[in-house]
Order: structure tokens, then sequence, then C-alpha cells
């Protein structure tokens, strides 16, 4: 059984895995909460359609790359295919996932991860280092969603009945959104001879994945957290919120900001490889999530991977005498991944010249 839906359904108190011992301050004082980040919203029509400002637009994007590492993305239609995700796909997706989770234990069992694995249902892989960490407490469902047949299918939900349905419409957008959006971060950075260069990390035997997370409701919610502070070790990573409940904590000049929640935008962070291929002009945020004492919350998020055993470098374009080269090769592997997450540390920090 997983241990984190146990203790959210029988109330117990949370085990000492749980417990981070000093305070770890989700507001500072809880009658003053943290500030709101004013994270710059992208209209991603704009970026495709040159008579009413892509350069403007454009501009605001490398610009808000650089210092954030996150926006938020509204207006997702991608003019040469339409595609757009609409807010009652971000509704059905939030849906199937709570209907999922409110499934008996027997049933959502049905896609449980194995101990060593990466996909399915569970809390996170442990690895076998003899450093005390704290673990999160959340639950999560993991699933490649591309290539297609890199899926595997017995993870994939069969109840609620449109589960798959809804994720592969979903992952289809998302899919669309992802590739437009490299494409437009690289022509921000003007590399526009090949405006391919990111995505091929991605679609040269990379993969995508969707995590939906769950928080259940924490009697301490400052003593624990949802997920520990981390970059994400992606390309890049598309997040839709929880459509009520804040979490989302974003690290900024040493200080911790709350990630308000807008509706119909999806969060774009930047992935620590991306960072690495950008000769860190684009920047990977630190971020972590909060709990919440009375409600549970959950998120969906799309995340893109280099393949496994890649290298990765900076892109020789973005390496000249005034801007030199940040960040060496780095290979990428998704066990090392889970290794930096466990430990608090980045690859980016391992690959720093
Ligand atoms: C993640 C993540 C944030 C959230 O899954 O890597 O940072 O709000 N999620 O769930
Ligand atoms: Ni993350």
């Amino acid at each position: 059984m997983d241990s984190v839906h146990e203790i959210a359904i029988t109330g117990q108190n949370l085990p000492a895995k749980y417990i981070y011992t000093d305070s770890i301050n989700p507001s500072q004082d809880p009658s003053i909460p943290l500030p709101l980040l004013e994270i710059p919203v992208i209209d991603f029509n704009r970026l495709a359609t040159p008579s009413i400002g892509t350069g403007e637009e454009l501009e605001r994007l490398r610009s808000a790359l650089s210092s954030y590492g996150c926006v938020m993305v509204t207006n997702h239609r991608v003019m040469v295919t339409n595609h757009g995700v609409e807010s009652s796909l971000m509704d059905r997706v939030r849906l199937v996932f709570k209907q999922f989770l409110a499934l008996p234990m027997e049933e959502r069992l049905k896609c449980q991860k194995e101990a060593d694995g990466f996909e399915g249902f569970g809390s996170d892989m442990m690895v076998t280092k003899d450093v005390p960490v704290v673990h999160d407490f959340s639950a999560r469902l993991r699933l490649t969603t591309w290539p297609e047949d890199k899926r595997q299918m017995k993870y994939w939900p069969e109840q609620p009945h449109d589960f798959r349905e809804v994720l592969d419409e979903y992952s289809s957008k998302l899919l669309v959104l992802h590739d437009a959006t490299l494409g437009a971060m690289a022509r921000s950075l003007s590399l526009d001879d090949d405006d391919s260069a990111f995505l091929n990390a991605v679609r040269e035997g990379g993969s995508i994945s969707a995590r939906f997370n769950f928080y259940p409701p924490c009697p301490t919610p400052d003593r624990a957290l949802g997920l520990k502070p981390h970059s994400d070790g992606t390309v890049i990573t598309y997040l839709l919120q929880d459509g009520e409940v804040e979490g989302l904590q974003v690290l900024k000049d040493e200080q911790w900001f709350r990630v308000p929640i807008v509706p119909d935008a999806l969060v774009l962070h930047v992935g620590d490889h991306l960072e690495i291929m950008s000769n860190g002009e684009f920047k990977s945020p630190v971020h972590r999530v909060v709990l919440n004492p009375e409600r549970q919350r959950m998120s969906v998020v799309i995340a893109s991977f280099p393949e496994e055993g890649i290298q990765i470098e900076p892109l020789e374009g973005l390496v000249s005498g005034e801007k030199p080269r940040l960040y060496r090769q780095v290979k990428y592997s998704v066990v090392d991944q889970v290794g930096y997450y466990w430990s608090g540390t980045r690859v980016t920090d391992d690959a720093r010249i």
C-alpha cells in the first residue's frame, strides 16, 4: 500500500521520515504570507503572429527566462496547426486525476509503480545512499506519453474510463506546444538559422512524460514538504496547477515566492539541460511545493527529457569571446537525476566550469 495515501486516509501523525527538524517556513510568519511572484505572462499567440508583435514577445520570453527561468503561458494557440489547449481540456485533465485518486485502493494499485521503476503510481524511487534524507509528502503517477511506442500501457489507469483518452488528447496538444516553445526559445536567442537547435535534443531519442502529482492535506505544513527544493532535470517542464489550492514556490534572489494560480495559464519552467544547452542564457529555477493543512492539492506536469546516455553541452552558436562556455559536457542519465534530486544537488552545478 502506498504510505502517503495511507496516512492521508487515516489522518495519523506524520512518520519521522517526512519531518524536517528545522521549520521549513512555508510562509515564514503564517500571518504574513510569502510574497507572490509576479511571473511574466507570455501570450503564445503573439509569438507566432508577426503582425501582432512577435519580436517584442520573443524578447519578453528571453528576458523572463534569463531572470526568472519560468513564465506563465497563456493563449496556447500554435497558429500553424491551430492547436490550442482549451481550459475545458485542462479541467478534464484535473478531473480524471481527481477521480483516479478517489478510486478504491485496489483499483489504484493496478497502476502501482515497482520499487525500482519510474513509471506508475507511488512515491519516488529511493536511492541507496547512506545520507539521511527527508521524504516528500506526496505521491505521483508518472507515465511516458511520447514517443508513443514507449508508452507502458499497463500503468495507464483504466478507471475512470476516459482517463487514457483525456491524457492522450492533452499530451498530443502539449507536444505541439512543447515543440513550438523550444522553437521560440531558440529564435529568442537569435539561433535563427537553426530554430530546432533545442528541439533536437528531445526529438532525437528523447522522451516526454506526464507526472500527476498528489499532495494530501498535511497536519504539520511547517515541518514537511510536498516536493523538496529542486530544479527540474528536464529540457522543459509545463505545469498545470491545481485550480484552487496554491502550493508551488520559486526561489528568486534567495527568497521564496508563491506562484499564483492564473486560470487557463500553464507554468513553463526551464529545465537543467536547457540551461546547459543555452550556455546559461536561460536559468533553471529552484522551486518546491508546500502543503496545506486542510486541503489536498494536485498538479499535472508534462516534461521533456534527452535520450539516455546522450552528451549535453552548450550550443556552439551560444559560445563566443564575449560569452565564454560556462558548462562542460555532461552525460544524461536518469539514475543520476534521481540522485541529484534526493541529495538536493543539481547537474548544472556539476557541469559548471
Ligand atoms: C515537479 C514540480 C510542482 C507542483 O513535479 O517537478 O515541481 O506544483 N511540481 O506540483
Ligand atoms: Ni519541479
